[in-house]
């Protein structure tokens, strides 16, 4: 029997764009400026695939009629950052995102600190999955690049997780990188294994970005700050258009 080789193709993960950030400018004088509304557009515009937005339960950013609008406006996908507190999860269901990123959330974080304990958690989030299913909206699992968690995710009852990727953009020096990195790969591999489609973010920037996209299996890239960082030198449009150049290298 002859041995046909499987070539497997590599696709270009989407980006996701994060706009909780225009939304942090907004908050800092409390009017209606800069518009995260507008901000999602013009991410749109210059390549975006999906707008990411965090209803926080403290509301720091992004405020409840902002995912209203945006759920209207955006022509792409609505991924709304989420905690599985009963308030939001009531918000989300009546406003219906494309897709809930379940995220854990601490009130003194500066952000997002780290992967949902998915494995500890695994009654409650599974409750919030089928709630959120029951209304249509996909869920994703923000959880850390860990076999336990995969397994846990795989037993929550989703379809999607996002990989954590904090630990590899902070790592301080060559080996924590290259630990963290290969972490990152094998859990990329073993979720796949699992029948899970894989999203990562967090931390990435216009320096780290390439080698995360260049991993086999990884779907989509959401990335917030960076971003938002960038567009206050060169405008929103260009700094979307060039991350999208360049995780698509
Ligand atoms: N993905 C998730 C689930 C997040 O919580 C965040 C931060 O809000 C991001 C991606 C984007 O992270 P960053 O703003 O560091 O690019």
């Amino acid at each position: 029997m002859s041995k046909v080789k499987e070539y497997k193709i590599k696709t270009m993960p989407k980006l996701g764009v994060n706009i909780d950030h225009v939304a942090t400018l907004r908050q800092a004088r409390g009017g209606n400026l800069p518009n995260p509304v507008y901000a999602a557009f013009l991410a749109e515009q210059a390549g975006a695939q999906s707008i990411v937005a965090h209803l926080r339960e403290d509301r720091r950013h992004i405020q409840d009629q902002d995912i209203e609008l945006l759920r209207k406006k955006i022509k792409t996908k609505l991924n709304l950052e989420m905690s599985i507190a009963g308030e939001i999860l009531e918000i989300a269901c009546s406003i219906r995102p494309d897709q809930a990123t379940l995220v854990p959330e601490r009130r003194q974080e500066l952000t997002t600190e780290g992967g949902l304990n998915v494995a500890a958690k695994l009654k409650i989030i599974s409750r919030a999955i089928k709630k959120l299913r029951a209304s249509d909206i996909r869920v994703s699992l923000f959880i850390d690049p860990d076999k336990d968690q995969i397994n846990a995710a795989k037993k929550s009852g989703t379809q999607i997780i996002e990989f954590h990727t904090g630990r590899y953009a902070l790592a301080k020096n060559y080996s924590q990188k290259e630990k963290f990195f290969n972490q990152l790969k094998h859990a990329v591999d073993y979720a796949q294994t699992q029948g899970l489609t894989v999203n990562a973010g967090h931390g990435l920037d216009y320096a780290n970005v390439r080698r995360i996209a260049q991993i086999q299996g990884i779907e989509e890239l959401n990335i917030g700050y960076s971003i938002i960082c960038k567009a206050l030198y060169v405008g929103l449009f260009a700094a979307v258009k060039e991350m999208r150049e360049l995780i698509r290298c």
